[in-house]
């Protein structure tokens, strides 16, 4: 199919809608050989949760990466929120939130001292900055553990305090690369929530996820990539009130069948198992 389409928003008013929150277009990065992201081009409206599922390896985070400026692309162009990005864009770097998939924390911090120093690169006021932290730290149940480094941490708590700090400024778009991955199941809740009234509010959301249950319960619009081309581009949500997703002419009731449809590979069964 093709791969351009326009999701059209339903946050904010008209004028807002016309410009999307995020536009890539002609997107490409390759690593050697290897084209990761081929040639995609897509848009997100504000106020949008949209989810951006595929398989291994098919070029998620590195699409995070050149989005967020993380990575540089060899082409395409990218803008957000109406303007032009690069890895350069300063200004427009502090309007966006991201939490990366390699979760880049200072190992030898505390939490608070960690996004402390997230939060003054954002630019937030002092008073501000610790009423975040603190009022953050108390309800991811953080604050119990201030005597313990993030090396000390484990792996759900450093992906809550990666979560706090792509959050702390208050973003316009939030990017998550497997945002809920070993958090537990009241916590991922609770993210759930937030990222719910995140987008009430006009903001939006961009992440990636393998749980497709998640997928079809909060996200609006998803995209499903494969080898870094998309292979399915829609409104998810209409899962939610009975309609199917279709695609190549067949109609899907859930997003796993549709996922399986486009993505799934053959595979044998281990004999020896
Ligand atoms: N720094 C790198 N150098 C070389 N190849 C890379 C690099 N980063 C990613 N790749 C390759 O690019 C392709 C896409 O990788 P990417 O990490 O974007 O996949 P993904 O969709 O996020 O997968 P996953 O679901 O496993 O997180 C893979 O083939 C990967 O091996
Ligand atoms: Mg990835």
């Amino acid at each position: 199919m093709d791969n351009e389409m326009e999701m059209t928003g339903s946050g904010g008013d008209a004028a807002e809608s016309l410009i999307p929150a995020i536009s890539v277009e002609h997107l490409t990065k390759r690593f050697g050989d290897l084209t990761a992201v081929d040639d995609l081009t897509l848009k997100v409206s504000s106020g949008r949760l949209f989810g951006f599922l595929g398989p291994n390896g098919a070029g998620k985070s590195t699409t995070i990466g050149c989005l967020t400026g993380l990575i540089d692309p060899n082409a395409g162009s990218i803008r957000l929120l109406g303007e032009t990005f690069t890895s350069d864009s300063i200004e427009l770097k502090r309007r966006i939130g991201v939490m990366p998939e390699g979760l880049a924390l200072f190992d030898h911090l505390f939490a608070h001292e960690f996004l402390t120093f997230n939060g003054r690169m954002y630019g937030l006021d002092e008073q501000t900055l610790r009423q975040r932290v603190e009022e953050l730290l108390t309800v991811l149940g953080l604050a119990n553990a201030g005597n313990k480094r993030l090396s000390e941490f484990s792996t759900g708590m450093r992906k809550k305090v990666a979560f706090a700090a792509a959050i702390i400024h208050r973003p316009e778009i939030l990017f998550l690369d497997e945002p809920f991955e070993s958090i537990d199941p009241a916590g991922v809740a609770m993210l759930k929530d937030w990222l719910r009234r995140f987008v009430a509010g006009g903001r939006t959301v961009f992440m990636t996820t393998h749980v497709l249950e998640t997928v079809e319960r909060l996200c609006d619009d998803v995209a499903i990539i494969k080898a870094g081309k998309i292979a399915w581009l829609g409104d998810v949500s209409k899962l939610a009130s009975g309609e199917s997703l279709e695609s190549d002419g067949s109609s899907f009731n859930t997003l796993e069948s549709l996922f399986l449809h486009l993505v799934g590979e053959r595979y044998e069964m281990l004999e020896w198992l």
